[in-house]
């Protein structure tokens, strides 16, 4: 049954009103629950599960599950030690083919959920991975031909933590416990019926926005340092984060440690970030200073989606109409047939750029913290981009009688070419280019981590962030395996196609806005 009105009114996140759900927290077993899988292997499913989302009701999703001595897990979060071997036993309980991606990590291709490795439905597999990669928040989804978007959205999803030296002395240095002050914020905007099972249908723009699965939460805090690892799961919108007090404006100041690839140099001090689908950023929030009874609100604040591939086709730029039902529009593309957007907007819709809440904080409790930020969080080691070669990418838009096509070097996806082939140890610069007439690409590559060298021709909504005079964000100082590059823009990244896993490696690049990938995807093998 699709949610009355009534029902969304109580979950609309722009009404502040609505932020009643405690937040979902990950403890030691159930959903997100942690998994400590450093010393021996795990098992897990990936199946239906029922969850509680909407208070009071039971909603159906797909989820992975795993047990071990007695707990249950939902969607684990999996914790791995810098230099075991993690270890897994998967078993596909859908009905249909899947596998399991281990995002941002380095692994061989045959274990990281490539499409050409599906486990079909009642099959297992058995992913093992040397863990070499740097401390960080990295996860887990699926990567099946044609259906990562909707077996993604459906529920899949998880997070994999690496523990490293780093991460323990600032873990030691801030007195932060996982799942308390320590805090992951896995944000997903979903569709969700009456008893809020998630449904993927195109054209349904009710927009919900879960963290950690509850929709308008809010979480009790005390005064002291807040560490949130913000992972953005969505399918396809992107968040411009910030925090403010509730009722006012004024943005609060926060840092940024770490990115997708762990911490970064030094803490970065900003006011906002934006956060493209599959992108993490990892923040500390000082609440030392605040009273008890005071309230802040961490927010989405409006930006301009930049649409701008239906100028294409109107030779003009879009309307507010148009905005409103660009979600609508992606979902279609999904199928390939393209609306046109003469529907009606109904209130219940939430447009990718506009305005919204994501979790209210409220201080309830005053502790003696003692706690603080290290000057040095991580070594990064120095950027020799010398004798690098350098690959010039462009990704636009055309339209043809099947519709909208988004294209990499002016092509679709193939599943049988190879179109970039790297050496071994080969050092490249990849210089992307997004159209004008296109919209923002989050484009990610499997196996590796990669060094943003430079931004250019960045659009004046992001210009003001910028920190260098590189034209790189608070972000591109750390390492990245998703980078959001907007229309006009070429954003050139460094990468070392080093490693040590043997014979030919078949990675891919493409957008992760998840209904893009079936079309806007490269295969790459590394030889
Ligand atoms: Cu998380 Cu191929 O992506
Ligand atoms: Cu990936
Ligand atoms: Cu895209």
């Amino acid at each position: 049954m699709e949610m009355t009105s009534a029902t969304y009114a109580s979950l609309d996140p722009t009404n502040l009103d609505n932020f009643k759900n405690p937040l979902h927290l990950p403890g030691d077993d159930g959903l997100m629950g942690v998994l400590d899988a450093s010393d021996a292997p795990v098992r897990f499913t990936a199946q239906k599960e029922s969850v509680e989302i909407l208070p009071g009701k039971r909603a159906h999703l797909l989820a992975y599950h795993a047990e071990r001595h007695g707990k249950t897990y939902v969607n684990p979060t999996f914790k791995v030690r810098k230099g075991k071997e993690f270890s897994a036993e998967f078993a596909n309980n859908l009905d249909e083919e899947t596998t399991v991606h281990w995002h941002g990590l380095h692994v061989d291709w045959r274990m990281d959920g490539h499409p050409f490795q599906p486990v079909p439905s009642g099959a297992t597999y058995r992913y093992s991975l040397p863990v070499q990669d740097r401390g960080s928040t990295y996860w887990y989804h699926p990567h099946p031909h044609g259906r990562t978007a909707i077996q993604t959205y459906s529920g899949l999803s998880g997070l994999y933590l690496v523990e490293d030296e780093d991460e323990r002395k600032l873990t030691e240095a801030l007195d932060l416990r996982f799942g308390e002050t320590d805090i992951p914020l896995l944000i997903q905007d979903k569709v969700l019926d009456e008893s809020g099972n998630v449904v993927y249908v195109p054209g349904v723009m009710q927009k919900v926005i879960l963290i950690n699965l509850t929709p308008s939460p809010y979480l009790e805090v005390s005064t002291r340092i807040y560490r949130f690892r913000v992972l953005n799961g969505s399918n396809a919108r992107t968040y411009r984060l910030a925090f403010t007090m509730v009722g006012e404006d004024e943005l609060l100041p926060f840092q940024i440690i770490g990115t997708d690839g762990g911490l970064l140099e030094r803490p970065q001090e900003v006011s906002e970030v934006f956060l493209s689908p599959a992108e993490r950023v990892d923040v500390l929030l000082d609440l030392t200073n605040f009273e008890v009874g005071e309230e802040i609100v961490l927010r989405s604040l409006p930006f301009d989606p930049m649409h701008h591939e239906h100028e294409m086709k109107m030779g003009g730029g879009m309307d507010h109409m148009e905005h409103m039902n660009h979600m609508d529009h992606m979902e279609h593309m999904q199928t390939g047939r393209h609306h046109h957007m003469d529907h009606h907007v109904s209130p219940t819709q939430l447009s990718d750029g506009s305005a919204f809440y994501l979790l209210k904080l409220v201080a309830t409790g005053k502790t003696d913290y003692s706690g603080s930020v290290p000057e040095t969080l991580s070594r990064m080691p120095q950027l020799h981009s010398g004798g690098a070669t350098t690959r010039p990418i462009t990704v636009s838009m055309t339209t043809d009688d099947r519709g909208m096509q988004w294209l990499i070097n002016g092509k679709t996806h193939e599943m049988d070419e190879f179109p970039f082939v790297v050496q071994r140890g080969a050092k490249e610069i990849w210089e992307i280019h997004n159209d004008e007439k296109s919209m923002p690409h989050p484009m990610h590559i499997h196996g590796f981590q990669f060094r943003v060298l430079e931004r250019i021709g960045t659009p004046e909504q992001v210009a003001h962030l910028v920190v260098d005079d590189k034209g790189r964000l608070v972000p591109d100082l750390g390492f990245k395996d998703t980078v959001l590059v907007w229309p006009g823009e070429t954003v050139k990244w460094f990468i070392d196609f080093s490693h040590g896993f043997e014979g030919e490696q078949l990675y891919m690049f493409h957008c992760h806005i998840l209904e893009h990938e079936t079309a806007m995807m490269v295969n790459l093998k590394v030889v």
